[in-house]
């Protein structure tokens, strides 16, 4: 089995802070969750904030244990794509993460996998860590479809950059019945999507299959994320409404670095 037991992963939670934020409540939250994360081994931590205040991120948790990302990026280098924003300019700001493909991207702006799958290279090329996310919604859950939906959307990935894309890469399952909703999967839901989509990037790969960081994401808090993060195939959180809260956030990074 390609479980956890064979590579002692690192845990990663990164928060997602959506188009949330202002910038005094910013300065309060990042304060918080960069001395509440002064000593935690074993878990890595991240905030992904919008655009605008990426330079406050900066300015706020560098020299940190906390890491700082984007939520979305262009899959061009530059050109005439008027409020784009390229991976170079990510860079700029000292970003690590950048989400792509979140469910909300492919829903409200009709992002392919295709697409998905250029941008999650374009920040590659670039030295930064795409956060690919996956995941189906309710309908496709209750129609017996999961699986299908996950495998097309790593496998459009697989197919432009090939498997050596997701070499120390990382991948959010984000069940969209899941997100914002305080439904959370069960720990056994989310484990066997997590260890399907380790067996298909192994049945290309074993060593990058058993390297590769699954986050998990949708309605994780405080009091469901020690068990979530203890089933061998979950690697962390992504987590959208609890980084807003920094008692909360740092709770679940204390559960990671537990696990
Ligand atoms: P919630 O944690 O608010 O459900 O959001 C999950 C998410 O979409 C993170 O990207």
């Amino acid at each position: 089995m390609l479980s956890g037991l064979i590579t002692m992963r690192r845990k990663l939670v990164a928060g997602n802070w959506k188009m949330h934020g202002a910038l005094t409540q910013n300065a309060e939250l990042l304060d918080a969750v960069r001395s509440g994360m002064v000593t935690m081994p074993g878990v890595d931590c991240a905030v992904c904030v919008p655009f605008p205040y990426l330079a406050q991120a900066q300015q706020k948790l560098s020299g940190g244990a906390v890491k700082w990302g984007a939520q979305d990026v262009h899959q061009l280098d530059k050109g005439a794509y008027t409020g784009e924003v390229s991976a170079a300019m990510l860079r700029d700001f000292g970003c690590s993460y950048v989400i792509v493909g979140h469910s909300e991207r492919r829903a409200y702006y009709g992002e392919s996998s295709h697409l998905v799958a250029e941008k999650f290279l374009a920040a590659q090329r670039v030295g930064l860590t795409p956060i690919l996310c996956v995941g189906e919604s309710l309908e496709q859950r209750e129609s017996g479809i999961t699986e299908e939906v996950v495998a097309g959307q790593l496998d459009a990935l697989i197919q432009l950059g090939g498997v050596q894309a997701l070499r120390n890469a990382v991948v959010a399952y984000e069940p969209v019945w899941a997100i914002g909703t305080g439904k959370t999967a069960t720990s056994a839901q989310a484990q066997a999507v997590h260890a399907f989509i380790r067996q298909r990037v192994a049945s290309h790969d074993g060593k990058i299959a058993s390297g590769l960081c699954i986050l998990y994401g949708g309605s994780v808090k405080a009091n469901n994320a020690a068990e979530l993060f203890a089933m061998p195939d979950i690697d962390g959180g992504l987590i959208g409404g609890a980084s807003l809260v920094a008692d909360e956030f740092l709770a679940i990074c204390r559960a990671g670095a537990r696990t």
